[in-house]
């Protein structure tokens, strides 16, 4: 088994991800800036693994320093690249910090491992904007982003492209995530929003704890069954999963070429509404939520075809939207006991 670097090692899927690839006999090295993450997951980690991961506080911005790490490190096999910037709403306020940290430390890290390297990087659902077909397929339009934020993650894949096109060495597979949601079983690591959470179910949690007000549903006048705005929730323990299986493909050369691509959901698509409902009925918690406007740059709905996923990677989602919420649940009450 190689040694995988997981960069944003101690980020939301990051941390995940470690862990799902200790326990398939993986080594693993973690690097993160801490830029949104905290170094109690390293403790986290240790507890649910047995095994305190090692790790490296890593700027990838850094050119000098991601060659530094890498020469350091001749016995890492293949690399999964989480560390980025993801919020929307601040990547429209500082357009500039979402384009440098993203793609400096992606090209950065490419460089040094000289274009030679197997690599999972972390791309979004984001890329299809609304699609003109649902459930949406790897081979759909990629359409014009609504944020910086989204830009980065196209145009992070088309630098793969055009790199893996000329440098077959480098081999890599994009994962198109729809909403990662839920937490680790254990209720040991989680996700961290920074202030007001702008996602759903961090949203919901957090309200249903008392931290925050009611939840305000972000439109009910959609073209969708309930009216609310329909998406792919995906456990973070599945999508964690999906990462142990690209790399196996990657390892053993499986790919029909350098550079592939697999969206990562259930394949099916989940009101707000209904969201909300699966989130009472699997904690027993009552919600408190509003009816609002809609929210700018939303789409009305969207959720992947995950045949070739299926097919390909040999990966399929386990968890359904009640095992999300009730995860995500635990964690919260498990971070106000034991506060960060
Ligand atoms: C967004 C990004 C996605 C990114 C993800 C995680 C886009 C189009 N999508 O997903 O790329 O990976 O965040 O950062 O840029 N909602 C409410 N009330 C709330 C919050 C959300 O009703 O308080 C609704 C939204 O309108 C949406 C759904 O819940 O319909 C999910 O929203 P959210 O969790 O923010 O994820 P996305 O916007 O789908």
């Amino acid at each position: 088994m190689g040694k995988i670097l997981v960069t944003g090692g101690t980020g939301f899927i990051g941390s995940h991800t470690a862990v799902e690839l200790i326990s398939a006999g993986y080594e693993v090295i973690l690097v993160d800036d801490f830029s949104n993450s905290d170094k109690k997951i390293l403790d986290q980690l240790a507890v649910i693994t047995g095994e305190k991961p090692e790790f490296t506080e890593l700027d990838l911005c850094g050119e000098a320093k991601v060659k530094e790490f890498v020469a350091a490190h001749p016995d890492i096999t293949g690399v999964i690249h989480f560390a980025a910037f993801k919020a929307v709403g601040e990547s429209v306020q500082q357009p500039l910090k979402y384009y440098r940290n993203n793609f400096y430390s992606l090209i950065n890290l490419i460089n040094g491992f000289n274009q030679k390297v197997d690599l999972v990087f972390s791309s979004s659902c984001t890329v299809y904007g609304q699609p003109d077909q649902l459930p949406v397929t790897e081979d759909a339009a990629v359409k014009r982003a609504e944020s910086p934020y989204g830009n980065t993650k196209q145009i992070a894949e088309e630098i793969l492209i055009d790199a893996c096109a000329v440098t077959p060495e480098l081999r890599v597979t994009s994962l198109r995530y729809f909403n990662p949601v839920g937490a680790h079983d254990s209720a040991l690591i989680g996700e961290l929003p920074i202030g007001v959470p702008q996602n759903l179910v961090p949203f919901i949690t957090q309200s249903a704890i008392g931290k925050r007000g009611p939840v305000t549903v972000f439109g009910n006048d959609y073209n969708t069954p309930d009216g609310s705005a329909v998406r792919d929730y995906i456990h973070v323990v599945d999508l964690a999963k999906a990462h142990v299986a690209a790399i196996k493909r990657l390892e053993s050369k499986k790919a029909t070429s350098n550079y592939e691509v697999f969206n990562l959901g259930t394949g099916k698509g989940s009101s707000v509404l209904e969201i909300i409902s699966a989130f009472e009925s699997s904690t027993g918690e009552k919600l408190n939520y509003t009816i609002g406007a809609r929210r700018e740059g939303d789409v009305e709905q969207v959720y992947g075809d995950v045949t070739k996923s299926a097919e390909q990677l040999g990966w399929k989602a386990e968890l359904d939207v009640n095992a999300m919420m009730l995860s995500a649940w635990k964690w919260e009450k498990y971070l106000k006991d034991n506060p960060f």
